[in-house]
C-alpha cells in the first residue's frame, strides 16, 4: 500500500553544527516520523529569498516516542546556507516521505557510506539493531565525526580516510576486498559519491554479493511529475530516482546487461 505524501509546516527543535560545514536539523516530524523508511527522503521547503524550489534530504533519524525526525546537511549553495540560519521554534515545510528506500531483509548486512552519504545509513544501522557492519570513509578524521554518531548502533565499524588521519589511509573500495575475505555478508548497501558506489557496486559483483545503491540527482518536484531527475538503466528505460528511487539494485543502474559497466 502506498501511504499518502505529507506536507507539514514542522516545527525546527534544532539546528546544530556537527562538522565542518555539515549541520543536523531536528524537526517535530508529526506524522512523518512513523511513515519513514530508511533511503527516503524529505523534500524541504527553505523559507529563503530566491530559494524557490524545494531541497532533497535523506533521512537520518526517527525518534518515534518523541515524534521527531534529523536530517544531516552540508552546506552546499543558497538553499542550505540559509538553512544554517533556522533555529528552535521556526517552522520549515517537509514534504515526505519520498521515493523507495532499502529493503532490509539482510540478514548480515554490510553498510558502505562516503562523506554525507553516511546520513541515510544511520537509520538504516538503526533498523538493523546492531547486526550491520559499517564501512565509513572520508578525506580526513574531522569529515569523520559520523563514527561517535554510529557507534551505538553498529555491530563493527571499519574506517577509510584519504589521509590516514584516521582508520586505513585510502579508499573504501580498497579496504572492501579484504573484508569480504575476512567476513560473509549477505547484502552490502551503499551511498555517497557516484564513483564510489560504482566501484562498491564491482567488487560486490565479483563477489557475488547483492549491493544496493542510493542515487542522487538535483531534483524540482520530488514527486515524479517533472523527469529533471531521470536515469539510463541496465533494460535501456529511463527511471525516475525521487519516485522509482533514490534506491536501485545496483545491477538494474550501474551494469547493462551485454554491455558491462554503464
Ligand atoms: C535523494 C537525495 C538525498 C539527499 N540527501 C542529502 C543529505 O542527506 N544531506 C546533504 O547534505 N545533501 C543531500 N542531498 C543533496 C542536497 O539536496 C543538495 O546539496 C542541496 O539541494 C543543495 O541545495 P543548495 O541550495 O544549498 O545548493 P544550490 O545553490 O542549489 O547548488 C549548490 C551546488 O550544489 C550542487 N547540487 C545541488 N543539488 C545537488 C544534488 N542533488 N546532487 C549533487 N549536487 C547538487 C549544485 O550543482 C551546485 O554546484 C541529497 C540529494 C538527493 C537527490
Ligand atoms: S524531481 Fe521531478 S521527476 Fe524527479
Amino acid at each position: 500500500m502506498t501511504l499518502p505524501k505529507l506536507a507539514l509546516d514542522t516545527e525546527i527543535l534544532q539546528n546544530t553544527k556537527v562538522g565542518d560545514d555539515v549541520y543536523a536539523l531536528t524537526v517535530h516530524g508529526g506524522a512523518l516520523v512513523n511513515q519513514a523508511q530508511p533511503g527516503q527522503f524529505i523534500h524541504l521547503q527553505i523559507p529563503a529569498e530566491n530559494v524557490f524550489l524545494r531541497r532533497p534530504f535523506g533521512i537520518a533519524d526517527t525518534d518515534e516516542g518523541n515524534g521527531r525526525l534529523t536530517m544531516y546537511y552540508r552546506v552546499a549553495g543558497k538553499g542550505t546556507r540559509a538553512l544554517t540560519g533556522l533555529q528552535h521554534g521556526d517552522k520549515v515545510n517537509c514534504l515526505g516521505p519520498l521515493g523507495n528506500g532499502f529493503s532490509l531483509s539482510s540478514k548480515r548486512p554490510l553498510l558502505v557510506g562516503g562523506g554525507m552519504g553516511l546520513a541515510p545509513l544511520l537509520l538504516l544501522t538503526k533498523r538493523f539493531q546492531g547486526k550491520a557492519d559499517v564501512l565509513m570513509g572520508g578525506r580526513n578524521q574531522a569529515e569523520l565525526f559520523w563514527k561517535d554518531i554510529f557507534e551505538p548502533y553498529a555491530h563493527e565499524i571499519f574506517i577509510t580516510t584519504d589521509d590516514g588521519s584516521l582508520g586505513v589511509r585510502g579508499f573504501t573500495t580498497e579496504l572492501l576486498p579484504e573484508l569480504l575475505g575476512q567476513r560473509k555478508y549477505d547484502c552490502i548497501y551503499t551511498c555517497g559519491p557516484e564513483i564510489m558506489m560504482r566501484g562498491i557496486a564491482k567488487i560486490a559483483v565479483q563477489h557475488d554479493i547483492p549491493c544496493q545503491v542510493s542515487l542522487e540527482k538535483r531534483m524540482a518536484c520530488g514527486l515524479g511529475a517533472c523527469l529533471s531527475c531521470v536515469c539510463d538503466t541496465a533494460n535501456g528505460e529511463r527511471k525516475k530516482i525521487c519516485k522509482d528511487g533514490p534506491v536501485f539494485r545496483a545491477q538494474d543502474v550501474f551494469f547493462a546487461k551485454k554491455k558491462g559497466i554503464l
